[in-house]
């Protein structure tokens, strides 16, 4: 049994949850997902970033303490991770007192270990990405991702020694070729590393909205070094070293490019300098796009993003859960960037959904009924059908392990293809009831079987939904991926035909 312990980046709760912040939240949904069904232990975590200038704007723009902002937009994302069948295990929110606990005793550990050191920072500032700029990274003055105006700060702050890590960086990805991936991804944080590494002011006394520096009173850690900590916060970092010990080595970060220089660069310094290793895996991707502008930052000389139409609750409602889950796993390459449309998600909703999926189950469950009284008979000992799904457990395992969804379901749609050309080289529609009429369906439904386990990562409701209907316990219990092919239908039980499972949408 393997152990796997996955997380997103903590979502900023200024913005509300969109479709890009569900694609990497149903991409780790989806893995720790698959992990389970492999009978791995797994911890999945998510959460928001409630720290920082941002926050502390929008509460006094409402009125309300800080605090309370963040209690009342933290909600939308328990709200749409809900409605999206997130199965997170634990939700970490970073003005919780536990994450106090353990931003203070890891910066504590970098203090005393004497990588940091008090200094006067100046410069460009921009509050959207609560990050500092050097002048020559602004764009005709302006920040160089929000288009926006930066402010002028000077601050004594408490600096790391980020550029002392240099060395040991490079030896670390050398070391670890696989710690940050895509390889894209990973040659874009060595370049980040070898153009040379500055110390970075880790501290603010113009804000009080943050985790309290416990050495140096009326500063506080700035948004992001608090934000990172979150990862071993959520493990007990501070409090539970078996914990830590536990979980970390198997540590998977999900996020998307722009946060790359934090994750793979700053986190695995600040790692290095408490004493601890850096996490195991940094996981890239790259963004969805909307007519070409990444989606979920309001810029851009247009403005034309509308993100309230396309919020996961919109969508799903319009398309339901596990049809967005599909196409959010299917149609971008985890790594690339992709264009979000809605006219690409019906067509994947009506060709391989209705066309494919849905035909399926309703063309067994008719002829069931139709032929064999309504009760399923048993699959074959072997057929080529069989050998098809077995084949394809296989190749998707590989691609959920590799961290490529959308293979994995490209794999598995294979077996759907090859279950609908089985019935269609049969005809058993037009077979009277016999033995052989009964190899038939019993192979049909043994494939029906087995893609029920190979689409419960991406989309459990319906999962558990085929398996009803055809009379198998809808939940599938942990490890079941493993006993897929040891096991097999065994017929007698009574399938049924129900609704379609996704009516087709009409495209004007
Ligand atoms: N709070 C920081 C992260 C701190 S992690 C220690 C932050 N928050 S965020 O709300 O802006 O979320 C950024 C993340 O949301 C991206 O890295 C990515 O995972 C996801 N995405 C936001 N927009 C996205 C797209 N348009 N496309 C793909 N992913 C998107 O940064």
């Amino acid at each position: 049994m393997g152990r796997f312990y996955v997380t997103t980046p903590i979502y900023y709760v200024t913005d509300a949850p969109h479709v890009g912040t569900a694609y990497t939240t149903v991409n780790a949904d989806a893995l720790a997902r698959w992990h389970r069904l492999c009978g791995d232990e797994v911890l999945f975590l998510t959460g928001t970033d409630e720290h920082g200038q941002k926050v502390f704007d929008a509460a006094q723009a409402h009125g309300v303490t800080p605090q309370a902002w963040a209690d009342q937009t933290a909600q939308r994302f328990f709200d749409a991770w809900k409605l999206l069948d997130i199965t997170y295990d634990d939700f970490i929110r970073t003005s919780e007192p536990r994450h106090t606990v353990a931003v203070q005793a890891f910066l504590s550990r970098i203090y005393e270990n004497g990588y940091l050191y008090k200094d006067t920072y100046r410069g460009p500032y921009c509050v959207a990405c609560e990050d500092y700029y050097t002048p020559e990274q602004l764009v005709d003055g302006l920040c160089p991702v929000h288009h926006r105006p930066v402010v002028e700060m000077s601050e004594e702050n408490w600096f790391f020694r980020l550029s002392a890590f240099e060395d040991r960086l490079l030896a670390y990805f050398a070391e670890h070729p696989d710690f940050t991936t895509p390889p894209t991804k990973r040659n874009e944080a060595l370049g980040f590393i070898k153009s040379g590494l500055r110390d970075i002011s880790i501290t603010r006394t113009s804000i009080t909205w943050g985790v309290p520096v416990p050495w140096d009173e009326g500063h506080v850690f700035y948004v992001w070094y608090d934000a990172l900590i979150n990862y071993l916060t959520a493990i007990g970092f501070g409090v539970d070293d078996e914990m830590v010990a536990h979980w970390w080595p198997y540590s998977h970060h999900i996020m998307a490019k722009e946060i790359i220089r934090f994750h793979a660069v700053w986190w695995p310094a600040m790692c290095m300098a408490a004493g601890i290793d850096p996490p195991h895996h940094v996981l890239v991707h790259g963004w969805l796009l909307v007519g070409g502008e990444k989606l979920g930052k309001t810029m851009g000389a247009s403005g034309a993003i509308q993100l309230t139409e396309i919020s996961p609750a919109s969508l799903v409602a319009d398309y339901g859960v596990d049809a967005v889950r599909y196409y959010l796993l299917r149609e971008t390459p985890l790594g690339n960037d992709g264009e979000f449309s809605l006219e690409a998600m019906t067509a994947r909703y009506n060709t391989d959904l209705a066309n494919n999926l849905g035909n399926l189950v309703a063309r067994v469950a008719t002829v069931v009924g139709s032929k064999c009284g309504g009760v399923g008979p048993a699959a074959p000992a072997a057929s080529a059908l069989r050998e098809l799904a077995g084949a394809t457990l296989a190749e998707a395992a590989a691609a959920w392990a590799n961290f490529a969804p959308h293979l994995a379901l490209e794999s598995s749609w294979r077996l759907i293809a090859g279950a609908n050309a089985h019935l269609e080289a049969n005809a058993p529609w037009k077979m009277e009831p016999s033995a052989e009429l009964d190899a038939v369906m019993g192979d049909a439904l043994e494939a029906l079987r087995v893609v029920s386990i190979l689409i419960a990562p991406a989309m459990p409701a319906t999962s558990a939904e085929v398996r009803r209907r055809i009379g198998l316990d809808p939940e599938l219990p942990d490890g079941a991926w493993t006993t897929a092919t040891t096991d097999a239908y065994r017929g007698g039980v009574r399938v049924e035909k129900g609704e379609p499972l996704f009516p087709r949408i009409a495209t004007g």
